[in-house]
């Protein structure tokens, strides 16, 4: 009895010192953009608020995965950056809660109006490709000006985009196609340049580092993401779909029963300055800033060069449209042989 009792006092005493140890100046970032973002954000919160950050860089379809594994004890305080559509499928589930920032009256009006409370628009970017001219040029392939010019017979192994189920990109671009033509051609069109993809990578920006090193010729991809691979030496343009291109608004969330709550809000009022928001320029991240008073990179593509289309957000950002368009992808294009 004696033994039992100075047992439960050990563990209650080992749990307390735990618990104190633990959480204490600390912040826990599900961080989606690109690495090196992530890692100026670890660098410099701390010098700005004495916050200790960690992260997990996980592209955005897991990172919804994660939310979703985790939901019973949450582990992340905060979810930074990915495409718009699975943050709206998080605060749908309850995995997130809406916190109105600071910055809050400095954001673009379109994006704030545009993301209805569900999360905090952090950035927006245009979804196009990455094309390796040079390339296209060797097999006398003209440059795809349409969706449909994905499929044209020429390109077989030559195309390469994300995977749905793992990335936001990948999403984005089944569900701007779906929004273009309606699911049946859309299906219809997707099933026809699965016969070109060489691969469907995990990540967004992937695609435009396999146009850059030539193992394709087009890879879809954020066009900021290929500006990257531009300035980073690779012999890429970038290009888009004339007849419509989807674009995201790139989230910012506070988990539901973060573990460092305050700490997490202080996260999110601090990388919506104007000074936070700059570190992805130093990054070479080269989204539309949220914040209006964040200088605009010169290099960061501008969204009226581009034929966006009106993207309904709410639609498919809902848990049954987004994981219903990802499941019958998975079931019907994915398996086809090539
Ligand atoms: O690389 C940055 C970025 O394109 C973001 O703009 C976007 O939100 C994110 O990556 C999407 O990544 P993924 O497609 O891997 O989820």
């Amino acid at each position: 009895m004696t033994r039992i009792v100075i047992l439960a006092l050990l563990v209650a005493f080992g749990a307390g010192g735990l618990a104190q140890a633990a959480p204490a100046g600390r912040v826990v970032v599900l961080c989606s953009p690109n690495v090196e973002w992530c890692d100026l954000l670890k660098a410099q919160f701390p010098r700005a608020t004495g916050i200790q950050l960690d992260f997990v860089r996980l592209s955005s379809g897991e990172a919804l995965a994660r939310l979703r594994a985790e939901r019973a004890n949450p582990v992340f305080d905060v979810w930074f950056g990915g495409t718009g559509d699975p943050h709206f499928v998080a605060n749908e589930e309850g995995l997130t809660e809406f916190y109105r920032p600071k910055a809050w009256d400095d954001l673009r009006p379109s994006l704030r109006d545009a993301v209805q409370n569900k999360y905090i628009p952090l950035y927006a970017g245009v979804l196009g490709w990455a094309v390796n001219g040079a390339l296209l040029r060797e097999k006398n392939i003209p440059e795809p000006r349409t969706w449909e010019a994905l499929a044209d017979p020429r390109l077989r192994g030559l195309v390469a985009y994300p995977n749905p189920n793992t990335s936001g990109t990948g999403y984005t671009m089944i569900a701007t196609i779906v929004q273009l033509y309606g699911e049946a051609r859309a299906f219809d069109l997707l099933k026809r340049i699965h016969r070109n993809v060489a691969e469907y990578t995990r990540a967004g920006a992937a695609p435009g580092v396999l146009a850059g090193r030539g193992e394709v010729a087009i890879g879809v991809t954020f066009v900021h993401d290929a500006v990257l691979q531009i300035l980073s030496g690779f012999p890429v343009t970038y290009g888009s779909a004339r007849d419509g291109t989807g674009y995201e608004i790139g989230g910012l969330s506070l988990v539901k029963g973060a573990p460092n709550r305050a700490n997490a809000i202080a996260f999110i009022d601090w990388a919506l300055t104007p000074e936070a928001q700059a570190l992805a320029a130093q990054a070479k991240s080269y989204q539309l800033p949220s914040n209006a008073k964040t200088p605009v990179p010169s290099v960061a593509p501008r969204f009226q060069d581009f034929n966006v289309i009106r993207y309904d957000f709410p639609k498919y950002g809902t848990a049954a449209v987004r994981d219903g368009l990802v499941g019958r992808w998975t079931r019907e294009v994915f398996p086809l042989p090539k």
